[in-house]
Order: C-alpha cells, then structure tokens, then sequence
C-alpha cells in the first residue's frame, strides 16, 4: 500500500510499504477514507518528539473495515467508523475508568497510553495510508451511518473535535460562563467552538495568526492578536477586573511571544493571570518530559517554570492530559447527525495522499490558510 513515511526531521516520502494484516484475533484492518494532519504530527516533523525512521504517520483516521479477526463480534465488513487516537485494551483499570488515554496494556513500553504512528505511543503504524491495522477493534472503533455524508465533519472525531471538547470538561466550561482560548489552531479552534456548544456566555480565542482569528470570528468567539493586545489586559478589562471563569491551554511546550521566540511558561503564566480566584484550567495542548530541542535547560527536562505560586494563592483548578476520545466521540458524532454542530468549518485542505508533504511543509509554516489538512488516500 501507499503510506506517508517518516525518514527524519522534516523527511517525509509517500511509499510502498507492506499492506497491514490482522495479526491478532481482536484486530481489524481499516481502509483509510480521511486521515487528517495534525499539530501533534509536528513534534516528530520537527525533530522535537522522537520517533523511529520508517513509522508512517497519521492518528487522526476514519474509512471502511475491509477485514475482521475471528474474535471480532460487533463491527462488520463493510462498516464506516471512526478510529480515536487513543488506542486502548478496553479491559485495564484506566479503561475501565473510561481513561482510554492512559490503557495500561496496549503500549508495550509498559508507558500508559498508546496510539498510532507518534512517539512513545507504541509500534502501531498511522493511518496517513491506504490501510490501518486497529487493535480491539470492537471497543476502539465507533460506527458511523453508511455513505459519504458529514465526511469531513466526522473526520474530526478521532481526535480534535473530542480533544477541543475535552479542554472544555477539564476547564469545567458550564452555561454562562466567560471562557479564555489560547491558540486558534484546530484544537484551540475546536475548543472555543465546543465551549459555545456547552452554553458558554463569551469566548475569547488568543492566538496571532489572522487566519485563524478569523475563523475564530465566525463562530461568534472574541479574536485576541496577542501580538497587538495584551490578552490578560483585554479579558480583565472585558470582565471588570473579575477575569475569565475558565481558560483553556491549546498551544503547548513551543509557546511563543510575537518575534516567535519560545517561552514553554508563557501561555500558563498568562492563563494564570487572566483566570478569577477559584476559576478552572484545562490544557489539552501537549508538553513534554523531555525535549532537547527547549529553549532554556529546565524545560529541556520537561520543567516548566510558570507561577504556580500565584495559581494557589487564586485557588485555581488546573487539570491536564491527552483527550480520551471515547468519552465525547459518540456525542458529538450525533451532535453531528442532528445538525447541531458542523466543526469542518476549520478544513482548509482536502488532498489526496501524494501531496502529503508539501502540505506537511504549509502547515508546519502556518501558511495562511492553512488550517487543516485532509488527506483522502482512496482518491
Ligand atoms: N491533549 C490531546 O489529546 C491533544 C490532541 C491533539 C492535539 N494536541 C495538542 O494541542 C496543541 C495544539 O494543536 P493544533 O493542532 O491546534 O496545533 P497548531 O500548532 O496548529 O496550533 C497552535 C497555535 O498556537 C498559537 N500560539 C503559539 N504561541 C501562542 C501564544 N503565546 N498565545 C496564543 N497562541 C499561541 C500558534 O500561533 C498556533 O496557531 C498541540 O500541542 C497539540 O500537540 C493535544
Ligand atoms: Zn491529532
Ligand atoms: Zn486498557
């Protein structure tokens, strides 16, 4: 089959690798209709997370099941469904928790959490690919109805319509309240979209891209260019002086200032100064233990010296960690069914596989207009 190949920092190929196979009774082989690209795939493009040479990418995956195990009971040949990133046993304590995030059997580093073509997430290749192989394919694999409809809108499930949303459970975003976005990427995006869904009074998304900003605008959220305006200032002055209820991190270790200098504590010291006293914090964008590649030494050990001081003295909740995308995917898929949300308006790209690259180099240079990335491997 033909596969998107990681061969190093910013070496990628479309190549021929051999086609997956169900290995183990549970599995099921995918045929990949949507694999989207993904901020997080920009650790490893980076050199900024590592990853083995040959891994082909792609965590964010939906198609047709071509193929079952023999233990396979509930999911069918023929099947259209929704692959979450987390790839989870179904049968450990975390799972059994409903933390799919954190399964302690399916990645054989012994590290809880497993997923598919990204570091440290185990040997499962992604699903940028004309197939994908999927472990316990009855508990991982959510069905969708048959056809081609929503496509684009589904294809958000496996990962950022879920992870945006989770932002919101872990900052407890609830109706009426005053919600702060850092970052308008697709997740920040997803994030300030999903806190309008659960009722929000006001959003504000924080970010300096235009682009971006402005689809931000379009759902009715408040557009901060952090290089213009100093986001704390604006909320504090928007609210009173009371602050915002709730924040939500959607940036992550490579946190900058406007000259694109990083500083890893930047957007939790600003989301600790712009939430109230007993107000909530939710960071779904990813930080990491350990990252040569930082901008100062502490953070090359995954320290990140933001004022945690003053985030006690306000008593606020701060809550982190992957999304575990079985908790909301079924929800929003129906969400989605009934009209009420459409989270494609973030797409910008649907290409076929072979273009992979190129768009890997526009996305990672946030060219404007480059939001998300679809790839359709079957076109
Ligand atoms: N927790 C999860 O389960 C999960 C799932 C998917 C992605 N993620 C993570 O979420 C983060 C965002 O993903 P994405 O796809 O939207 O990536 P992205 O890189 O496209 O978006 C990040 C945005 O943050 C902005 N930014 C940088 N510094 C900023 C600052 N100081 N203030 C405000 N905005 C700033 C950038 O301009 C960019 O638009 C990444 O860290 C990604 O790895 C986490
Ligand atoms: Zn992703
Ligand atoms: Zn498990």
């Amino acid at each position: 089959m033909k596969a998107v190949v990681f061969h190093g920092p910013r070496t990628l190929s479309v190549d021929e690798v051999p086609n997956p196979r169900v290995e183990e009774p549970l599995d099921a082989v995918i045929r990949i209709t949507t694999s989207n690209i993904c901020g997080s795939d920009l650790h490893p493009y980076e050199g900024r997370s590592q990853l083995n040479e040959g891994m082909v990418l792609g965590h964010e995956n939906m198609g047709i099941v071509e193929e079952v195990g023999a233990g396979v009971q509930r999911v069918k040949v023929g099947d259209r469904v929704s692959v979450p990133f987390n790839l989870a046993c179904g049968t450990c304590r975390n799972c059994n928790d409903g933390w799919t995030s954190a399964c302690l059997r399916a990645n054989p580093s012994g590290q809880p959490g497993a997923g598919y073509g990204y570091p440290k997430m185990g040997p499962y290749w992604g699903g940028q690919a004309e197939l994908l192989r999927v472990p316990w394919a009855d508990f991982n694999l959510l069905n969708l109805p048959e056809g081609t409809e929503h496509e684009s809108d589904f294809a958000l499930l496996s990962d950022i319509f879920p992870t945006g949303y989770h932002g919101g459970e872990l900052a407890m975003v609830s109706p009426g309240k005053n919600v702060v976005v850092f970052g308008a990427g697709p997740v920040g995006l997803m994030a300030a979209y999903s806190a309008m869904l659960r009722g929000a009074a006001r959003v504000w998304v924080v970010d300096k891209a235009p682009d971006r900003l402005a689809l931000a605008s379009k759902i009715g959220a408040t557009p901060i260019n952090f290089s213009d305006a100093d986001p704390k200032e604006v909320v504090m002055e928007a609210t009173d002086g009371f602050g915002a209820d709730c924040g939500v991190e959607c940036v992550g270790f490579q946190a900058h200032d406007p000259s694109g200098d990083e500083h890893p504590e930047l957007v939790l010291d600003n989301l600790v100064g712009v939430v109230r006293a007993t107000g909530h914090i939710g960071v779904v964008g990813v930080y990491v233990s350990d990252d040569p590649g930082a901008s100062n030494d502490m953070a090359k050990r995954g320290r990140v010296a933001f004022n945690y001081g003053a985030a006690f003295e306000k008593g606020i909740s701060i809550k982190s960690g992957q999304c575990p995308v079985k908790r909301y995917n079924r929800e929003l898929r129906d969400m989605i069914l009934a009209g009420r949300a459409n989270p494609s308006f973030i797409v910008s790209h649907d290409i076929a596989l072979d273009d992979a690259p190129g768009a890997y180099q526009h996305f990672d240079a946030r060219d404007a207009g480059w939001t998300k990335i679809l790839l359709h491997p079957a076109a």
